[in-house]
């Protein structure tokens, strides 16, 4: 056998159980559900669902597809544009995808990351039929080394009938050791998680699992998909900005110091962008507990500002990716991926007491967040980890611009077209016009900071003005309920959300 392949199969007796992607996707049974391994683009299973899609082309079946989170290689816009999907949870970020889970055509599940596992712990979730789990490779006693993402993947091999496992050549073979599997007991008869810090390891560096649930090894040699995200702009580099000035009150009060508070940062562009603009502070010899870790995690580490990274996967752009598995013995000893259920975990959140910046499509003017639905209605990616962390950190920050989409929609408005942060949740707004410190503040002091300090200009007076008029029917929270959804209705009729009277300041 080629040794490439000997060197990742060290369990000898699995050797007979290598087979061809097709032969596996044949196994693969309409009404079943599948566990793949994948988060944000990394690690996902490649092959098996390829051949899955090449499948449909001569058979209607449907699947439920769990996973970690967004898949890579196109395979969420693969298996939807072939109508193959019944259900998907927890998360997605694909635009074909979004189409087809807008239009009615798939039920998709917008789940907290943290809860996916608890969920199929619970029996709560369909069983799982097939867990399809990337690895780099299987050690001598058996335990599976994920690649770049560990996200479900140790739920999904516990509880699942059977195992595919898809070996990937191309993944460095230097992952081996970076990881860290640690599993929970049911609820009710678990333990605190012993961890205490960022560079902790509390499991085994792979996913342990019983030799006779691996049906098939599928062998494969492809990189992951590199990110989608952009590079930083001037309003993200403005944004950036806002948020250094803020840590630097926080430390001039006493509440942190240089090095801060573990970092966690959301996906996007413009979360990485406002990541991305602490390399030119002053604030040094940072932590980052994550779920995933973007390019901008790595260009700190090589300005020597981070000293520990732990997440549940790594995301990159082709250009950062080359560069990163060419030299990954420099990031080795400073990097940890578990779980996403340990990345995401509410105690440990709590513990580290971590700083969370988080991205809003919009917020209103009292501190919701909305983080998912297009106007209220239209799916965009999902909550992803994002209410793991606002709820449980230290101080939850959102990220937005003030305005999207050529300045027809205001990112802030009176009331948010869907919750998913409520105001209980959210400490800081920053946008490139300012940041808003919410914490201590009641509704109608949160109204007039936001205003103030995050709206854009042309929307300032129109907000002020709604904000007046709600102020003059009372209440803890004033709105004009006939009102409240009135910016959003605008949009839809006359394509952006100013009122005319406004329209001058375009
Ligand atoms: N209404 C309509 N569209 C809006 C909008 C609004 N209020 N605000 C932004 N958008 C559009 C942008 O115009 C852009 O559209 P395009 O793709 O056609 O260019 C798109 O939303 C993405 O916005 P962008 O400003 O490029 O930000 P991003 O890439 O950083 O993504 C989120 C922002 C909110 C979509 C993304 O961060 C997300 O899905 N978050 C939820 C999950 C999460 O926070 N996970 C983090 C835990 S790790």
């Amino acid at each position: 056998m080629d040794k490439h392949i000997t060197e990742r199969l060290r369990m000898n007796d699995l050797h007979t159980r290598i087979v061809s992607a097709d032969e596996a996707a044949s196994w693969i049974q309409d009404g079943m559900t599948l566990g793949l391994s994948g988060f944000t683009r990394a690690g996902d299973a490649k092959a098996v669902p390829t051949s899955l899609v090449e499948r449909a082309k001569t058979e209607t079946f449907k699947v439920n597809i769990f996973t970690g989170a967004s898949l890579g290689f196109d395979l969420d816009k693969l298996m939807a544009e072939a109508g193959i999907i019944n259900k998907r949870l927890p998360f997605q970020a694909d635009p074909s995808m979004r189409k087809k889970i807008n239009d009615g055509n798939l039920y998709f599940v917008d789940q907290h990351l943290s809860h996916t596992a608890e969920l199929i712990r619970s029996e709560v979730l369909d069983p799982i039929d097939y867990a399809i789990i990337e690895a780099v490779a299987i050690t001598e006693e058996g335990l599976i080394i994920p690649a770049t993402s560990v996200g479900n993947s140790s739920i999904f091999i516990e509880k699942a009938r059977n195992v595919i496992i898809e070996l990937n050549l191309a993944q460095p073979a230097e992952l081996e050791g970076l990881h860290d599997i640690y599993s929970l007991n049911e609820q009710g008869k678990r333990g605190p998680i012993m961890l205490t810090s960022v560079n902790e390891r509390i499991g085994e560096i792979g996913i342990p699992v019983d030799p006779a649930k691996i049906k098939g090894i599928v062998i494969t040699k492809s990189l992951d998909s590199s990110s989608t995200i952009v590079p930083p702009d001037e309003e993200t580099a403005q944004m950036a900005a806002h948020l250094i000035t803020f840590f630097r009150e926080e430390v001039k009060a006493g509440r942190l110091t240089n090095e801060l508070a573990p970092l966690q940062s959301g996906i996007g562009s413009v979360a990485n962008a406002v990541l991305h603009g602490l390399i030119d502070s002053e604030f040094e010899n940072l932590e980052v507990y994550s779920e995933v870790l973007q390019d901008a995690v790595f260009d700190l580490f090589d300005h020597g500002k981070i000293r520990f990274a732990s997440a549940c996967s790594i995301t990159l752009s082709e250009e950062k990716m080359n560069e990163v598995y060419a030299n990954l013995e420099k990031y080795r000893d400073k990097l940890i991926l578990r779980p996403q259920e340990i990345s995401n975990h509410p105690e440990l959140i709590r513990r580290l007491g971590l700083l969370s910046i988080n991205t809003a499509l919009e917020a209103d003017i009292y501190g919701n967040i909305n983080s998912t639905h297009v106007s209220g209605t239209k799916m965009m990616n999902g909550i992803g980890g994002s209410g793991d962390f606002a709820r449980n950190c230290r101080t939850a920050i959102f990220v937005t611009k003030s305005t999207a989409k050529n300045g027809t929609i205001s990112s802030i408005v009176p009331f948010a077209s869907h919750v998913d942060h409520t105001e209980h949740d959210v400490d800081i707004l920053v946008t490139e016009q300012g940041y808003a410190d919410l914490r201590g503040l009641a509704p109608r002091e949160r109204a007039l900071v936001i205003i103030h300090n995050c709206a854009h200009p042309m929307y300032k007076e129109q907000l002020l003005q709604y904000f007046e008029e709600a102020s003059l029917r009372g209440g803890q929270t004033p709105h004009i309920l006939e009102k409240a959804f009135s910016w959003h209705t605008r949009l839809a009729d006359q394509g952006t959300m100013l009122e005319k009277q406004f329209s001058f300041s375009l």
